[in-house]
């Protein structure tokens, strides 16, 4: 246990060095704190219990469908979590499981995940992540960063699973309502099928 303790410590240190700007007023408060932080993500490992079926234990998926939470900034988690909470993004298992959560919940979640490390979730056809890679240079870096490790103000791309990318920018592309973002519905509108295979072939095996 406390071995495990120590552990987040150096992790959300880590993750602090790197100047992660938390976005609510808890998560920004508790950043200055460490000890707090600690307690912070060592609740929401307890509220993770359930989530693990899915999500896996340390918040790296098992599953095709459902993504990594791992390493996720914390910011960017929480506001998901808030847009299935209010239906603004849609999944009815995840609305459902949401809306009981409290506030005071939902950030301790997010602050667990976004403290456990991300791990690459496969590895990927050459050829095609090779493309995918010119893609994301030209159209996606300014904005989730040169690693695609994300900021404080975008998600963490790197290492996601590969079916998960896929839904979901063919989501945004397609219009179908599940979750509604301005910049994602723009800049995914040009591309093809194969482009969007390109793109989660190479965003998947990065660590
Ligand atoms: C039955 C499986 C299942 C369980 C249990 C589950 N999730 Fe999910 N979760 C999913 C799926 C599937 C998605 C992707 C939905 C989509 O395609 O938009 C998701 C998406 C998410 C996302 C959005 C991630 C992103 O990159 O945008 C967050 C955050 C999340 N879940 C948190 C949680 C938390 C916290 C719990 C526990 C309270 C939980 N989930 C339990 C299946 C599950
Ligand atoms: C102008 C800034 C901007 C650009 C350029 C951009 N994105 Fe995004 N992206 C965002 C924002 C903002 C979100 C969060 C949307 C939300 O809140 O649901 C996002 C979300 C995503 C997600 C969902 C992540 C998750 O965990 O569910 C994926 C996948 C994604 N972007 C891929 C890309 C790819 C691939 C490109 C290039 C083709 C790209 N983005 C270009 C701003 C951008």
């Amino acid at each position: 246990m406390r071995a495990s303790m120590v552990a987040v410590g150096a992790l959300v240190a880590g993750l602090l060095a790197t100047g992660t700007v938390w976005a609510t007023e808890r998560i920004k408060t508790s950043a200055a704190d460490p000890a707090g932080q600690r307690a912070m993500a060592e609740a929401g490992r307890k509220n993770a219990a359930f989530c693990a079926n899915c999500h896996g234990e340390e918040g790296v998926s098992s599953q095709p469908g459902v993504p990594n939470l791992a390493g996720q900034n914390p910011a960017y988690l929480l506001d998901q979590i808030r847009k299935f909470g209010s239906g603004e993004r849609k999944d009815p298992f995840m609305q459902g499981l949401i809306k009981v959560l409290k506030e005071e919940e939902r950030e301790q979640l997010a602050a667990f995940y976004a403290s456990r490390p991300a791990s690459p979730a496969s590895q990927a056809d050459a050829a095609l992540a090779a493309r995918g890679r010119d893609l994301f240079v030209r159209q996606c870096q300014g904005c989730h960063g040169e690693q695609a490790r994300g900021t404080d103000a975008y998600p963490r791309l790197a290492g996601q699973r590969a079916t998960y990318l896929q839904t979901t920018l063919t989501n945004f592309r397609d219009q179908k309502g599940v979750r509604k973002s301005q910049p994602m519905s723009t800049v995914t509108a040009p591309l093809k099928n194969d482009d969007i295979l390109a793109l989660a072939s190479y965003l998947t095996q990065l660590p």
